[in-house]
């Protein structure tokens, strides 16, 4: 693994931005795997700007969310579909058919999720996938004792993740409890990962992630066995850890 540990939020997202920048470049077709969340919005502003400002090309870039609530129609404003064009597509020159969010109101979730692993596949598979942490070790929304080999699927949040999430909702009640969700085996395929953290709630997590044992009840623990891992870390989010780390 490397461990990046960046000052602040800002900075984090132009190194990250320096990476999916990179991967971008060395693909007629990239493909990246994105995520949801506070975290990457940082990463999304700098590429927004390099868009804008330095001619950033997404015209042939095809992407992948990790996850989406269920039963959220795409155009609620908590819904990731909704997240995504708001922060990032409407933004951008990506061609929209070409961005992938799971499909939260999939008659048949089950085919839904077989389908979206095959549209990952025909596509080439992801060169770089963008994480985020929960602060239980999540990624995606595999919570914490999901099967370590799992392909994409419908999860049940838990009550960690949903107090965590509330803050976006009206009230707790809102915030939907299902999802569907990359599995970690989806995630291990990817052939690189970025995994993003910011704020000092992160710490403990980030600690398991990289120090911890590889195991179910800290998802994110499973990238220490991935072949191509860079975790971008603020400093506030690295204060627990105790191994090497470049700055
Ligand atoms: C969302 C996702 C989640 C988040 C995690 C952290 O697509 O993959 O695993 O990355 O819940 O969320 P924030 O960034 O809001 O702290």
């Amino acid at each position: 693994m490397r461990i990046i540990v960046v000052p602040d939020k800002e900075a984090m997202g132009k190194r990250a931005a320096d990476l999916v920048q990179a991967e971008m470049e060395k693909h007629a077709n990239p493909v990246i795997g994105l995520a949801t969340g506070s975290t990457p919005l940082p990463l999304y502003q700098e590429l927004v700007r390099r868009h804008k400002e330095e001619g950033l090309d997404f015209s042939t870039t095809i992407t992948f969310n990790l996850d989406e609530y269920v039963g959220l129609t795409p155009d609620h404003d908590q819904s990731y579909r909704y997240f995504m064009d708001q922060n990032l597509f409407n933004h951008l020159n990506i061609v929209k058919k070409n961005t992938h969010v799971p499909d939260g109101l999939a008659e048949d979730i089950e085919a839904f999720c077989e389908e979206y692993e095959s549209m990952i596949d025909d596509c080439g598979g992801i060169d770089m996938q963008v994480l985020g942490i929960g602060s239980n070790g999540h990624i995606g929304f595999n919570e914490p004792g999901s099967s370590l080999g799992s392909l994409t699927r419908i999860k049940t949040l838990t009550d960690e993740t949903i107090n965590d999430n509330a803050r976006f909702f009206d009230k707790r009640e809102d915030v939907p409890t299902l999802a569907i969700t990359m599995g970690i085996g989806t995630i291990l395929h990817a052939r690189k990962c970025i995994l993003l953290a910011s704020g000092a709630n992160k710490a403990a997590a980030i600690k398991a992630a990289c120090e911890g044992p590889v195991t179910a009840m800290c998802p994110a623990s499973i990238l220490q066995i991935h072949r191509y891992e860079t975790l971008i870390v603020t400093e506030d989010a690295a204060t627990e850890l105790t191994i090497r780390v470049e700055r």
